[in-house]
This record gives C-alpha cells, sequence and structure tokens, in this order.
C-alpha cells in the first residue's frame, strides 16, 4: 500500500493480490488518481477507514477465495461509502452479478482491458460525483425543512432562527418561553429536525393536560400492577424518545413529585418507571415550554429553583405577535394561500380595510389566532378578494374602535384619499385614545417610538 498525494485527483483504491497486476494498475492510472495499492482485505479495510476513497476496485478472488464480496459488503458499510468495480475471471460473470445485486457499480472481466476499464472507472466516478451532490442538495432541504415551517422577518424572529441553528445540533436543554399561540411547538420542532437526532422521535407531552399521577407514569412509563388500572407494563415517552427529542410542553404546570423526577432525568439521564427502582439509562434530548413566566413561578415557590436551571440551559424568547406587526402581512399571505388551496377557492388577497383591520387587531392570541382568523375568512369569502365582512366579529369589534369612520370623522380608506391623510389621522387617533401617550400610541399602530416622534413631527400634529 503506497501512494504520494497528489491534490485534487480523486483517489482509487486498487484491492489485487497479484503482484504484477497491482503494478501494472499504477503505471496505467497514475496521473489520473491518487492511487492506493492493498493486496488484501486487511489492508484495503484500513486504507477505508482512514481516509475518502472516491473508487475501490476490488478482484473478487483473492487469494482464492471470494473475499472481493467481503470487501465489497464491509466497503459500503462505512460513512460515505466508495462506488465499487469488480474485477472478474471470465466465466465467473455469475458471481460478478451476485456482487452488483449487493451494491457494486460494475464489474469488469481479467485479462483487463485497461481503456475498457479507463471507460468504466471514469463511469463510476462520474455516478459518484452525482450521488455526493445529491447528498449535499438533501442535506441542504433537511436544513431549510428545520426552519420552512416558521414564518417571519421580524427582527426579533431572524435572532430566533440563528439561535436555533446554532444550539439545534448540541444537546443543551432549551426552554421556549412565549405567549399562547406564538409557535414554541414549531420552534421545538425545528430544533430536532436540525439536529442529528432527526431520523429518531420527536415526541411531544402535553404536561398540563394529565393528573400528576398519570404525568408521571406517561413520561417515566410504569410496571404492571403500580397502582390501580397499571394492568400492563408500560413504555414511558422518555424511552420512546431515545435517540431523539422529549418536547414538555407546559412545564410550568407539573406537580412538586414530578418536578423532582424531571430533576433526576435531567441531572443524571435516568428514569425509573413508576413501581420499579431500576435506573434506566435514557439518551433523550429535552426541550421544554411554557406560557407561564417561570422565574416568577420560582419566586413564588411554585416551580423548583434547580429545575429551572436545568432546564433554562438555552432560553428561547418567541415575541408575542402584536410585538412583531410586521409579519402580520407575511402570515395573511401564507395562511389566505393554504385555506384558498384547502377550499379550492381562488382569493387573491385582502381588502385594504380588511387588511388594516388585521394588522390594527392586538392578536391575544396570536398566530394561532390570526391562522383561525383567516380561515374563517376563507370560508366566508365569495368573491376573490377577503373583505371585512369576511372576518371575525371579535376582529371587527376592537379595530373599529380605531377605525370607525363614524366616530372619528376619518374618512374610510375605500374612498380616495392619500395615504399620508389617512396615516396622519390613524396617529390623532391613536394618541387621542392614549391620552396622548407617545409609548402606547406606538404599540398601537405596530410602529417604534422613534418612528412615531418622527411622523408626528412631520406631520406637525
Ligand atoms: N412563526 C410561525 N410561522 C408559521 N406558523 C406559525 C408561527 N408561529 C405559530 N405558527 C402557527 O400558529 C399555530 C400555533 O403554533 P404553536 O402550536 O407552535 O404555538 P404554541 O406557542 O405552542 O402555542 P400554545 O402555547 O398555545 O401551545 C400553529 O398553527 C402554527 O403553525
Ligand atoms: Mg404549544
Amino acid at each position: 500500500m503506497t501512494s504520494e498525494v497528489k491534490n485534487n485527483l480523486p483517489t482509487l483504491l486498487v484491492v489485487e493480490d497479484e503482484k504484477n497486476t497491482r503494478d501494472g494498475l499504477r503505471r496505467y492510472f497514475d496521473g489520473k488518481f491518487d492511487i492506493y495499492l492493498a493486496p488484501d482485505v486487511t489492508t484495503a479495510m484500513n486504507v477505508l477507514e482512514s481516509q475518502p476513497v472516491d473508487v475501490l476496485l476490488t478482484d473478487l478472488r483473492l487469494m482464492g477465495g471470494t473475499e472481493g464480496l467481503d470487501l465489497l459488503v464491509r466497503a459500503q458499510s462505512i460513512s460515505h461509502p466508495p462506488v465499487c468495480v469488480l474485477m472478474t475471471a471470465y466465466g465467473s460473470e455469475k458471481v460478478a452479478v451476485q456482487a452488483m445485486k449487493r451494491g457494486a457499480y460494475d464489474y469488469i472481466t481479467k485479462p483487463l482491458d485497461l481503456e475498457k476499464l479507463d471507460v468504466v472507472l471514469t463511469r463510476a466516478l462520474h455516478s459518484r460525483k452525482v450521488e455526493t451532490e445529491n447528498l449535499q442538495l438533501r442535506e441542504e432541504l433537511d436544513k431549510k425543512f428545520g426552519l420552512e415551517k416558521l414564518i417571519g422577518n421580524a427582527p426579533a424572529m431572524v435572532e430566533i432562527y440563528d439561535r436555533i441553528r446554532q444550539v439545534a445540533p448540541t444537546n443543551a436543554t432549551v426552554l421556549i418561553e412565549g405567549e399562547s399561540g406564538t409557535g414554541k411547538e414549531l420552534v421545538a420542532q425545528s430544533l430536532h429536525m436540525l439536529s442529528p437526532r432527526k431520523s429518531a422521535r420527536f415526541v411531544a407531552v402535553h404536561c398540563a393536560a394529565l393528573s400528576p399521577q398519570l404525568l408521571e407514569s406517561e413520561l417515566f412509563g410504569h410496571e404492571k400492577g403500580a397502582f390501580t388500572g397499571a394492568i400492563e407494563r408500560r413504555i414511558g415517552r422518555f424511552e420512546e424518545a431515545t435517540h431523539g427529542t422529549i418536547f414538555l410542553d407546559e412545564i410550568g404546570e407539573i406537580d412538586a413529585v414530578t418536578q423532582v423526577k424531571l430533576l433526576r432525568a435531567l441531572g443524571e439521564q435516568t428514569i425509573q418507571r413508576v413501581g420499579s427502582n431500576q435506573n434506566l439509562k435514557v439518551d433523550v434530548r429535552v426541550v421544554a415550554a411554557t406560557n407561564k413566566n417561570l422565574e416568577a413561578q420560582v419566586r413564588e415557590g411554585k416551580f423548583r429553583e434547580d429545575l429551572f436551571y436545568r432546564l433554562d440551559v438555552v432560553p428561547i424568547h418567541l415575541p408575542p405577535l402584536r410585538e412583531r406587526r410586521e409579519d402580520i402581512p407575511l402570515f395573511i399571505n401564507a395562511f389566505v394561500q393554504e385555506y384558498s388551496r384547502q377550499n379550492h377557492k381562488r382569493i387573491s388577497g385582502l381588502s385594504m380595510d380588511a387588511q388594516e383591520a388585521l394588522q390594527r387587531y392586538d392578536w391575544p392570541g396570536n398566530v394561532r389566532e390570526l391562522r383561525a382568523a383567516i380561515e374563517h375568512a376563507v370560508a366566508l369569502c365569495r368573491g376573490e378578494r377577503i373583505g371585512v365582512r369576511d372576518l371575525p366579529a371579535r376582529i371587527l369589534g376592537q379595530s373599529n374602535t380605531l377605525l370607525s369612520p363614524a366616530q372619528s370623522g376619518v374618512p374610510s380608506a375605500q374612498s380616495n384619499l392619500n395615504l399620508e391623510t389617512l396615516e396622519k389621522s390613524f396617529i390623532q387617533q391613536a394618541l387621542h385614545l392614549t391620552d396622548r401617550n407617545v409609548t402606547e400610541a406606538a404599540k398601537l399602530l405596530g410602529i417604534s417610538r422613534r418612528t412615531l416622534h418622527r411622523k408626528i413631527k412631520a406631520y406637525q400634529i
């Protein structure tokens, strides 16, 4: 086994027990490949395991046996395996076909026709290139898949994407905080999808939905007869998530006893099924979420401080929708498309006043509420555009206080007014509604305080 390093040449590993053939091959392919020679399977495997090899050219019969087949199988089990070409004695093509069924790319019969072999190896190399490119493409897609479901370009969201990308490949416990409907579960899923654990399971547990006893057995499982009703042994969700991710939703709701058990699961990576005192090792990544302020709960003595710190290794805070109003149009677009497709409707968008009503509404239920509002509107919409009357009454109820022309004397958006006049009136109304509190008014309008100040000056309000 010898070779000088020739940069950028594809690597070829020749496995051949006859020295003359080996040397002949080396002479012929020198300059085209970076060549490694091996007389037997052991040497060949050493080469394969110590560096990437593009093409493996092996004799099927090494030392009179059929070790070439063994080598083929073993070579394919390494990560990013080489493309394999077999050399076989004239008359033993049957074995060669068998080998191709086991993943060999092609075979060539001996005595070797070097020109023909050259063609075969070039083709093999090309196929490997295509395969590598496909692999890279798939990896790219996977990466995208992890975040592609998340909509939003607001600076706070962009920061969150960065953080997700950073921590996803690690095993660090992540605590996602945010109001209801802000996308906590979506974030947890992307953390899983972007991690090396993605081929194992993502197991979500809604901690608030279960009584303390049931929650404990849900998480850690139980032995037969552990409590009344435990008629069978049951595997818990932690065990189900082995090598994957467990998502503990509404973690703030778990009782004191389960908090202790969870602390142990996180600290020692071991669990005990209910009714057993055997420690089971678990390899699970924990992502937790809460719509409560967990730190405040710690201060109030409702949540263990030690558990809080175990969970809060990497915090991700999801802002409420009203604090990233610039993303509302993106959500509207995506949801209109989704629901028109589902309902076989051809809806191109929203009327300006419907859009404005949605832009100004406070969204206490965040993205989930916005999604539901669009679903509602798409279902009711008769034309190509969603109008104000298609929106849920609650949204109109709130935004009308700001929009109603009758109340404020502001002409409706349909009349022929330019945007500036409209904007000025909205600012005036917002200031009026908030007793000239600029901070509050800016919030109401969904713009920053600085922008509002600038506009007040510009419009001489
Ligand atoms: N950034 C986002 N991009 C796309 N869809 C989102 C986003 N945030 C939330 N959603 C959508 O809003 C809905 C609620 O999201 P999700 O269930 O992740 O919220 P949550 O924070 O877990 O809410 P809860 O606290 O009520 O469980 C889902 O339909 C989800 O697809
Ligand atoms: Mg949720």
